[in-house]
């Protein structure tokens, strides 16, 4: 293993100490390794065929002398899984989720204390301070624990008590701090000034960005795996990246790491072209949106951010927002916010379409995502990884509320035989009667799209109906609270179905939502009139008025 640390403001070249944090020359402590990217080039590709399928098969590009197999606990090789019914969704097939929640804390922070912790050991370091906002102290605290390290943890008071309890229980000392996490990190600065203790510098950490450089390794060896080697223009490997990579950000330390990591595979000719990269925050706390929006190429910090998703709270990225600007800019990516909101939906639409639990923070990628392929900056043919950095866990029970069970008391009483009991009871346990609603399209995908949609917000019996007869048939049968009914269908179309149910009584009352492929015609919406209560494009049933249409008009 061989590289350098470089200056990134006087140039200047040392060999590496991790516990040495400012340049020699000028004090900056803002610096990166550099490592033989042209003998890499020829040798790397051929060892990882032999090696396992985590962090450390790219141990040469990893400031780490040895690496440890003692601290492991299988950091790494997440998987890359292509999410079909959001992609189906969204109108973007080629979507792909790299699941860092599948790390041994449930988040992709263990990447940076698996680097971190084994280069600070490998340092004779036996106590640390560090600040977070709940998972990096969580992953430090589990990689601390097995190196023997003792980690004074600094987290503001509104990190999640299960979190704090976490941290606690590997054996760190939680100190919560009132305040901002900026003022937390402040505190944490000073007392281990005070004691002269090791302090993670966050994005100034040179382990903790090459740790999140593998991500960017792992995406492109997986895309090649799933597609196939991209055309090689006579070169000798060429691997595949995707055009969009978009995660959400705090300080921004995660797509700083990976933007590197790019840089160094398309250094050594191993990629082509380095993917857009959309970096996400809450609205409530989006310095860099803000400042990217207004030109400037330093951050306005947020004084008191204003969001429930604490884990992204960095009020004040500093340096980190210049250096990410830089990269988003020669990228062709984009900064975006989203609101609290737009994240808690995101939440239960990534879990109810594609299984996948994640923390709030992790979800605003995805209402990123969301939002960029609505305004069109995102393209339906592009393909997309978003990184989905963290497991809901101790998140669940602010986002689902406490009404989500229903309990059931196995029956006890002498007079009934247990098995008539046990049914009155299971049939106490759900309501009778779910909103009903009817879908009538020709288009099986387009009715298990909108089925899905209703599903993963709500309680819903649905119908489905495949053209406009049997469709009318259905309704006359079941009397549904709604109908969404599509507009072109061989034979009897939207229309004909419309004027059907105006004639007759029993069904004249029932609102109706239209859902049509394309623009209508002045003449076709004249003739619609005032029949229907809401005319939806299908593409547009991500957005929030869709669900809020279905739940005012079934009310
Ligand atoms: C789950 C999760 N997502 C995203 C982030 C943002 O990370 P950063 O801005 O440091 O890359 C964090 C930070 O702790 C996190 O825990
Ligand atoms: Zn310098």
């Amino acid at each position: 293993m061989s590289f350098l640390i470089k200056c990134l403001d006087c140039g200047h070249t040392t060999p590496y100490f991790p516990t040495s944090s400012n340049c020699p020359r000028c004090n900056s402590q803002w610096r990166e390794a550099e490592y033989d990217y042209e003998t890499l080039a020829k040798t790397l590709p051929l060892q990882l065929s032999s090696r396992p399928f985590d962090l450390w098969r790219y141990r040469e590009l990893l400031p780490v002398r040895n690496s440890n197999p003692l601290l492991t606990l299988g950091e790494g090789g997440t998987p890359l899984i292509q999410a079909v019914n959001l992609g189906m969704m969204l109108g973007t097939p080629n979507l792909f989720i790299k699941d860092e929640r599948q790390g041994p804390t449930g988040s992709f922070k263990d990447r940076q204390a698996a680097v971190t912790i084994a280069a600070l050991k490998e340092a004779g370091i036996t106590e640390m301070v560090a600040s977070s906002t709940g998972n990096v102290a969580i992953s430090y605290s589990a990689y601390a624990s097995r190196a023997g390290i003792k980690l004074w943890a600094f987290v503001t008071s509104l990190v999640p008590a299960v979190k704090m309890r976490e941290i606690a229980l590997y054996g760190s000392q939680v100190i919560k701090v009132t305040g901002s996490y900026d003022q937390a990190k402040q505190v944490a600065a000073e007392f281990a000034r005070q004691r002269n203790l090791y302090l993670d510098l966050g994005a100034r950490t040179i382990t903790s960005i090459e740790a999140m450089k593998t991500i960017a390794f792992e995406i492109a060896e997986q895309l090649t795996a799933l597609q196939g080697q991209a055309p090689a223009n006579g070169k000798p490997t060429i691997w595949r990246t995707p055009d969009w990579y978009i995660q959400p950000i705090s300080g921004g330390m995660g797509p700083l790491g990976v933007y590197k990591g790019f840089h160094e595979l398309k250094e050594m000719g191993l990629i082509e072209r380095i993917p857009s990269i959309a970096a996400i925050q809450t609205e409530g706390c989006a310095p860099m949106v803000e400042s990217f929006r207004l030109g400037l190429e330093s951050a306005i910090p947020v004084a008191s951010p204003k969001t429930h998703i604490e884990t992204l709270a960095t009020g004040d990225p500093g340096r980190s927002y210049t250096l990410l600007r830089s990269h988003i800019l020669e990228t062709n990516g984009t900064f975006e916010s989203v609101t609290d909101e737009e994240a808690f939906r995101a939440m239960h639409v990534l879990a109810k379409m594609e299984g996948l639990s994640t923390e709030p923070a992790a979800a605003v990628g995805f209402a990123g995502l969301f939002k960029l392929v609505r305004s069109g900056v995102i393209k339906p043919h592009e393909t997309i990884v978003v990184n989905c950095t963290g497991h809901t866990m101790a998140a669940e029970e602010f986002i689902l509320g406490s009404n989500w069970t229903r309990d059931v008391e196995y029956p006890t009483q002498k007079s009934e035989t247990p098995q008539e009991g046990l049914l009155s009871a299971l049939n106490q346990v759900v309501p009778n009667r779910f909103p009903r609603i009817a879908i009538i399209d020709d288009t099986a995908d387009a009715r298990r799209l909108i089925r899905r949609i209703l599903q993963s917000q709500g309680n819903f019996t649905i119908y489905e109906a495949t053209n406009g007869q049997e469709g009318l048939g259905l309704i006359r049968r079941e009397l549904p609270d709604l109908i969404i009914l599509d507009l072109m269908m061989p034979e009897m179309d939207g229309f004909a179905v419309m004027d059907a149910l105006k004639m007759d009584q029993e069904t004249a009352h029932i609102p109706v939502i239209v859902a049509t492929a394309k623009e209508l015609t002045p003449d076709e919406k004249t003739r619609l009139g005032t029949q229907i209560q809401t005319l939806m494009q299908k593409g547009d049933f991500l957005n929030d008025e869709f669900l809020k249409e279905v739940e005012a008009l079934i009310k």
